[in-house]
């Protein structure tokens, strides 16, 4: 056997960033060190200048999480406790959580088989009359339909926020996360596309007006030193992160491209399989391929086949085992088993495959044969 075959596989290679990198990444932490400036700062607003600029809109917004992006930006939007919110059943649960915890009610509608995305016609049926708002999911890499989600939103006089916690760098109908809606959101937690060290968020948007709320609500509501117009909390993304994602930043595409990569090598290897079936990319879209996405439904279950890979060193993750419905503190929602049936599959069935940019085209084709033998079963 020789090295190559031994070697596990990761669904993230972390340390390889770090090399690829080179020493640029602990230059910019120890310049912030010595600079004093620990919070915001030059170099939070030029990742803030930068990324909005890569979305194609005027106004970035960082903040201290991904989620924190999801829960200031719905406030900023405009949502308030009491309102409904659609969103998709799966998903990370911080996207339909975060209605929830500003007082609003998630209102769920279920996602298509083939992407995993939001369907448009669900939603628009999930609509009641409380709704102010419709959250997309920008899920595995790849935008959901947001030119049928805006004509929804303006049909029905409705807020779009897009969670693109997933999706950075990727584009649908030419237009980026943040475009059509009011507002997008990011995520830098470490294994995303665009990681920070440690965490880190980042709202997008074309309003002026949408901008200059959500600074102020990530800074205690306040526009003015020791005034305070309105509720806010502390949601500002520290110096260190911000450093760190102006060395990451411009490598980004270059990874993606290697993501889009590995994925059409995947999609060559298991063409055709039985008990395999790769999620789709969508029509006219850029897709990032955070995740690499199949459904496994063959004689072996997805639990069965992620345990035999994992025996011979091939780690692979399940985004997301349980639907965001049937999680113990969603109860209270309403909703029970059976209300979201694709989603409900789809949570039974997906395995996300190793995507990251530093794997090897060898470690790409292992992957597929063993989960061709593992399935053909
Ligand atoms: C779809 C989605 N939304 C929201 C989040 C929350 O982001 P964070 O972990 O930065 O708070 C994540 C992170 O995993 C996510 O994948």
């Amino acid at each position: 056997m020789t090295a190559t075959a031994t070697k596990p596989i990761a669904p993230v290679d972390l340390a390889a960033e770090r090399a690829e990198l080179g020493p640029a990444l602990e230059e910019a932490v120890l310049r912030v060190l010595r600079s004093g400036t620990y919070i915001l700062g030059p170099e939070v607003e030029k990742l803030e200048r930068d990324f909005a600029a890569y979305c194609n809109v005027p106004h970035g917004i960082a903040v201290a999480t991904g989620t924190d992006a999801l829960i200031l930006g719905l406030l900023a939007v405009g949502v308030k406790c009491g309102d409904s919110v659609v969103t998709s059943p799966f998903t990370f649960f911080a996207s339909a959580s975060c209605i929830a915890w500003i007082g609003a009610t998630p209102r769920l509608a279920d996602v298509d088989p083939d992407t995993a995305l939001l369907d448009p016609k669900k939603a628009e049926a999930a609509i009641d009359a409380k709704t102010t708002c419709i959250l997309p999911v920008h899920l595995y890499g790849q935008l959901a339909d947001m030119r049928a989600l805006r004509a929804l939103a303006d049909k029905r006089g409705l807020k779009i926020l897009e969670d693109g916690a997933q999706c950075h760098g990727a584009k649908r109908d030419g237009v980026s996360c943040g475009e059509l809606g009011e507002a997008g959101t990011y995520s830098f937690y470490p294994t995303k596309n665009l990681g920070a060290c440690g965490e880190g968020g980042l709202i997008v948007t074309k309003n002026a007006d949408i901008a200059a709320r959500a600074k102020r609500l990530r800074d205690h509501g306040s526009p003015a030193k020791y005034t305070h117009t309105e509720l806010g909390t502390n949601s500002r993304l520290q110096a260190f992160q911000g450093a760190v994602l102006n060395v990451k930043f411009p490598r980004l595409e270059g990874w993606n491209v290697r993501r889009r990569q590995i994925a059409a090598r995947y999609d060559k290897n298991l063409a055709g399989a039985k008990g395999v079936t790769p999620l789709k990319l969508a029509a006219n879209s850029v897709h990032v391929y955070h995740q690499y996405t199949v459904r496994i439904r063959g004689s072996r279950s997805r639990d069965e086949v992620l345990k035999k890979l994992a025996e011979r060193q091939m780690f692979c993750g399940v985004h997301y085992p349980t639907p965001v419905h049937l999680q113990p503190v969603a109860k209270s929602w309403g909703y029970g088993p059976g209300d979201f049936p694709v989603a409900e599959a789809l949570s039974r069935e997906v395995l996300c495959l190793p995507v990251h940019p530093f794997l090897t085209d060898a470690e790409v084709d292992r992957v597929s044969e063993a989960l061709l033998e593992l399935t053909s079963a």
